[in-house]
């Protein structure tokens, strides 16, 4: 059974195809980074465009990666949402005149649903039930995942996104974009208890999370400066990192405590963050849990999680001729 994924929800138009659920054949990713970067985020409108002009020659070199032919697609699995709805709409109808012209079925996925699915791509140990977080430029939240579908949200952020709060930062400090691996870059050479930036909701009894105050707080002290020059940018970093790692770490623990269970993973593109990496395998130490993550390429955006996810929801898939060509994309799909 292979499904071919195909994943255009934001900056990243991405095809694979993918044996049996977890066995890659290919995972080919075109980002936009460089498009965007001129104007600090991403811009939907070229995001769309670019999306256009990238998906047939990325769905080219995904099948020539895996040495299939059209043919040997057996399902065709899409990112419905959420997302860019401009976006979404490239992948969606790419996928519908695929499934069309193939006579192929066809299957519409949840993004997020998929993010949490990412971790079975490369561990085969991994088995539910456990607690996942989500943390990347447009998500933070934390699950209950029991099953394929069965989840719960335990928290989200109250405000930005940690991925967000990362690139306002950089900006702040006029790093560049996306600001996530710079300021993890720069982490390294600084002191993370040189200032004391406010750890928001660490103390509070659910489970969300809040990080515009965090970067407010960040922006002051930048501004105790007579110019930027003078600031201590690594310190900075290292500080900044440090509060938003108390918080994440804090949560996650609590959340596994509360909901007895024992292994954690985590997905999304700021599950390529350095410090988070060291600081969940330092508590699934201390605690005694099993911890598992992405690689870089499997925690941003990419289709393969579309793919594998596609392949457990086939019972869903609808048949070509009838109602695929009425799968729509679904911008504000909320999650359960
Ligand atoms: O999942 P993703 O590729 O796209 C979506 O937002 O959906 O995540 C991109 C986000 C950006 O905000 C980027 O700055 C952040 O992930 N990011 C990181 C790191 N690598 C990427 N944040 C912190 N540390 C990193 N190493
Ligand atoms: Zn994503």
């Amino acid at each position: 059974m292979v499904v071919l994924g195909i994943e255009s929800s934001c900056d990243e138009t991405s095809v694979a195809l993918v044996k049996k659920g977890n066995q890659v054949l290919s995972n080919v990713v075109a980002s936009q980074i460089k498009d965007h970067r001129e104007y600090g985020g991403v811009v939907p409108e070229l995001a769309s465009r670019k999306h256009l002009e990238n998906i047939e020659p990325v769905f080219q070199l995904g099948l020539k990666q895996a040495k299939l032919k059209p043919q040997d697609i057996d399902l065709i699995a899409v990112t419905q949402g959420p997302g860019l709805t401009g976006s979404l709409l490239i992948g969606v109808s790419f996928a519908r005149a695929l499934a069309y012209n193939l006579k192929k079925k066809l299957v519409g996925v949840h993004h997020i649903e998929s993010h949490l699915y990412s971790p079975f791509l490369e561990n085969s140990k991994l088995k539910f039930p456990f607690i996942s977080l989500v943390v990347s430029g447009g998500h933070t939240a934390l699950f209950h995942v029991k099953g394929i579908g069965k989840y719960r949200q335990l928290g989200h952020t109250v405000d930005d996104a940690v991925g967000e709060a990362y690139d306002k930062v950089a900006k702040m400090l006029e790093l560049g974009y996306p600001g996530g691996p710079i300021v993890d870059r720069l982490a390294k050479e600084g002191d993370p208890k040189a200032i004391s930036f406010p750890r928001a909701m660490l103390h509070s009894k659910n489970l969300n999370f809040s990080f515009s105050g965090l970067k407010t707080a960040v922006l002051y002290h930048i501004r105790k400066y007579p110019s930027l020059k003078k600031v201590p940018v690594a310190d900075v970093c290292a500080s900044f990192q440090e509060a938003v790692m108390d918080v994440l770490v804090a949560k996650i623990k609590k959340a596994t405590q509360q909901s007895k269970v024992e292994t954690i993973t985590m997905a999304g593109g700021v599950a390529c963050n350095s410090r988070l990496r060291v600081r969940l395998n330092e508590l699934a130490d201390q605690q005694g849990w099993q911890f598992f993550y992405p690689s870089p390429i499997m925690c941003t955006d990419n289709a393969a999680m579309i793919a594998g996810l596609g392949y457990h929801k086939r019972g869903l898939a609808k048949s070509p001729q009838s109602t695929s060509l009425k799968l729509e994309a679904r911008p504000t799909w909320a999650i359960a």
